[in-house]
């Protein structure tokens, strides 16, 4: 778990107090900063930067890659050696991005030796997660989402958790509508997944139905978006990952991975596609999802595998089936019966 969290509009001004403590002697925080905000000179002025500190622009054009992650800790470990921290401001990706170099400063070898379940053999660098978009529970979850050469996987990890998350609601409230909602979706579907699976206990069901409520809230019975709608959606958020964190996702995760492998389809508006699709699994989940996708006006694209050769198809079934936990989560323990490559390459078509 997150050993430390603050939550609160206007939060974020205290990260100057938070992060002194965590300082060693001549060792920088290393700030990675969602590009979105490169060129919001306000904003980045509110970074807390001290004495040989780095503010590093994440660039999140494409979901984080094994690559990149082995890029920027090769960067800071030439520069600096060791750092006192890596502090991580954006969405989803950058929270990642953060983890995972977080991870590598203290790991030897590369990012995607630790794709997988309890590999990551050290503790990281202190790191801190600071969400500027609300949906995926990176900022509580144990995993970091990572694509490498072979495969999209997450390092999953004792050690992956933040040390401290800032939840400050007034940092998403600029978020376009789409991008706010394929984020939130990813939340909504993280719950119906958790709360809907074989691995579901007490613990999952606590948060996974709070945050379940929370987004219907802000999706589906208010009638406008405020300040209020932030502050739910970022809780939603939070809950919907503790959820996720005792339990697992399930088929909308497992099927998007594979778009994501194949055409960088991003994570939120990829389970979106997917889960569009999945009345068969979660029949009253699917059908809320469509309530809340024409409340708020949403595009959800179709006939993104048109023209897909086999092979590409076969490639996205191999990253997809390789998911066993998210699949034994959904299915049960003979879940290969039931989704056989035949039926999972007739529900890709579908997409
Ligand atoms: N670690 C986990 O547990 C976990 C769980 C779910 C998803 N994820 C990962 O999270 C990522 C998806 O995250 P996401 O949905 O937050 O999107 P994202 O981080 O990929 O960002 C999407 C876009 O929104 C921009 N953006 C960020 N903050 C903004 C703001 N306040 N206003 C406007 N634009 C903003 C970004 O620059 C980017 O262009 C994927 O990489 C996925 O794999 C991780
Ligand atoms: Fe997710």
């Amino acid at each position: 778990m997150v050993d430390y969290v603050v939550y609160g509009r206007g939060c974020f001004n205290q990260l100057d107090e938070i992060l002194a403590p965590r300082r060693k002697d001549g060792a920088p925080m290393i700030f990675l900063l969602d590009h979105y905000f490169e060129n919001d000179a306000a904003f980045k002025a509110r970074i807390p930067l001290r004495s040989n500190d780095m503010l590093v622009i994440a660039d999140v054009t494409h979901e984080p890659k094994t690559s990149y992650i082995d890029e920027l800790s090769q960067m800071l470990k030439d520069k600096f050696g060791s750092v006192s921290g890596v502090i991580g401001i954006g969405g989803g990706s950058t929270m990642d991005l953060a983890k995972a170099v977080a991870i590598m400063m203290n790991n030897p070898g590369k990012a995607q030796d630790y794709q997988g379940w309890d590999l990551v053999k050290y503790p990281s660098v202190y790191k801190a997660g600071i969400p500027t978009l609300s949906g995926t529970g990176a900022e509580v979850s144990r995993t970091t989402v990572l694509t490498g050469p072979t495969r999209k996987l997450g390092m999953n990890s004792d050690f992956t958790p933040f040390d401290q998350v800032v939840l400050d609601p007034e940092l998403i409230k600029n978020a376009p509508a789409d991008q706010r909602f394929y984020t939130g979706m990813d939340c909504f579907i993280h719950c119906i997944e958790s709360l809907k699976g074989t691995f579901i206990n007490e613990f999952s069901r606590s948060y996974g139905e709070k945050a379940q409520d929370l987004c219907e809230e802000v999706f589906l019975h208010k009638d406008k978006w405020d300040e209020e709608s932030d502050e739910k959606l970022m809780m939603a958020s939070f809950a919907g990952g503790m959820s996720i964190a005792y339990s697992q996702v399930g088929v909308a995760h497992a099927v998007s991975y594979g778009l994501g492998y194949l055409l960088g389809t991003k994570h939120g508006i990829g389970n979106c596609i997917v889960f569009n699709h999945l009345q068969e699994f979660y029949p009253e989940g699917v059908e809320t999802f469509h309530k809340m996708v024409k409340k708020n006006n949403i595009f959800i694209p179709e006939g993104i595998t048109k023209g897909l050769t086999d092979d590409e198809f076969n490639k996205m079934i191999d990253v997809s089936l390789g998911m066993a936990p998210l699949w034994e989560n959904a299915l049960g323990k003979d879940w290969q019966t039931i989704m056989t490559r035949e039926k999972l390459r007739a529900l890709y078509e579908k997409l």
